[in-house]
């Protein structure tokens, strides 16, 4: 039995990818910015399997929540296996396994972490069974990139920079940040990302979305560089309220804000106020809150987890 494993970590953008300028390649409209989340993984196992289709189940992992992938997500994930596959000429099968380490309930984005492993895996099977070197990672990301946009950052840590068909990593201060998650909800969100990149094109917002994404990713590069935490917070904020003002202004709006979002944005910035600090905030195309506090600010964060979180929500 011929088996092969891949892991990779999730990132959170502090800058948001948000809409294609070429669907095809999958190439984003403007420059994102990521932290990645490396205690977050999604492990990928690859079989050979002598059957003619490629078929997914969850990968079982001793004290891994187990998860069913819905349908559609399997179809994803087995097409880009499919690309990958023809990129090296191989027509054999694979029994596709995955799980996560994080609960599929909490509305986390496990695209990104999934299908860098998924390639990672991939390319370790294809190259050995092909006899072809192991690309450089700027390959392998680009090549995660065609499956899922925002995954292609995760092969790089602790900061990842994405612009067009380069991406890489970018030294910054900061390498070790404490995240946590809000859970708003834990149900299926109602619009994918993948359907929000589509929507927001009709948005009037749209057309100067990445003149405002240059100018915040240059102003949050400076303030990162410079260590300035209460300007680099003003940035992220600025830019996921414009991402979520796109999904309020297309011609079919929707939105992931509800009034349990707000509370915790409204907590949030009074924390700020009354300590004259606080931890970076942004929000995905999704409800969930993100947070990320330096590592001097743990006692902060227990703090406003006791204080307020716990008995409201659950926090990953
Ligand atoms: O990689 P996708 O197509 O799931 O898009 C992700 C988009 C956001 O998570 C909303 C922002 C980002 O940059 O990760």
């Amino acid at each position: 039995m011929q088996q092969w494993l891949g892991q990779a970590p999730s990132n959170i953008a502090l800058i948001k990818y948000m809409g294609k300028k070429d669907r095809e390649k999958n190439l984003p409209n403007n420059p994102s910015l990521s932290y990645t989340l490396n205690e977050l993984v999604t492990n990928v196992s690859l079989e050979k399997y002598p059957g003619k289709k490629d078929f997914w189940e969850p990968l079982h992992t001793p004290g891994a929540p187990e998860f069913m992938l819905p349908k559609e997500a399997q179809d994803r994930f087995l097409n880009h296996l499919a690309f990958l596959k023809s990129q090296f000429d191989y027509s054999g099968a694979f029994i596709v396994r995955s799980c996560n380490n994080f609960p599929h309930s909490s509305g986390l984005a496990s695209s990104a972490s999934s299908f860098a492993a998924l390639t990672r895996c991939a390319l370790l099977a294809l190259c050995e069974l092909t006899h072809t070197p192991i690309p450089a990672v700027e390959m392998q990301a680009n090549l995660s990139r065609l499956g899922s946009g925002s995954s292609c950052r995760s092969f790089f840590s602790p900061w990842a920079l994405w612009d067009g068909e380069e991406v890489g990593e970018i030294d910054l201060p900061y390498p070790h940040l404490l995240h946590e998650v809000i859970i708003i909800s834990h149900e299926v969100k109602k619009v994918s990302s993948s359907q929000a990149h589509q929507r927001i094109q009709t948005s009037p917002l749209y057309q100067s979305r990445d003149e405002r994404a240059r100018e915040n990713l240059k102003s949050l590069l400076l303030a990162l560089q410079h260590q300035r935490w209460h300007e680099s917070f003003e940035i992220c904020w600025r830019d996921f309220q414009d991402m979520h003002q796109l999904f309020d202004t297309c011609a079919d709006p929707f939105s992931y804000m509800s009034e349990r979002t707000q509370d915790v944005l409204t907590h949030l910035k009074a924390l700020w106020e009354r300590e004259g600090d606080g931890p970076i905030i942004t929000m995905d195309a999704g409800p969930n809150v993100h947070v990320l506090y330096r590592p001097d600010q743990a006692e902060m964060a227990q703090r406003f987890k006791q204080d307020y979180l716990i008995g409201n929500f659950d926090v990953l």
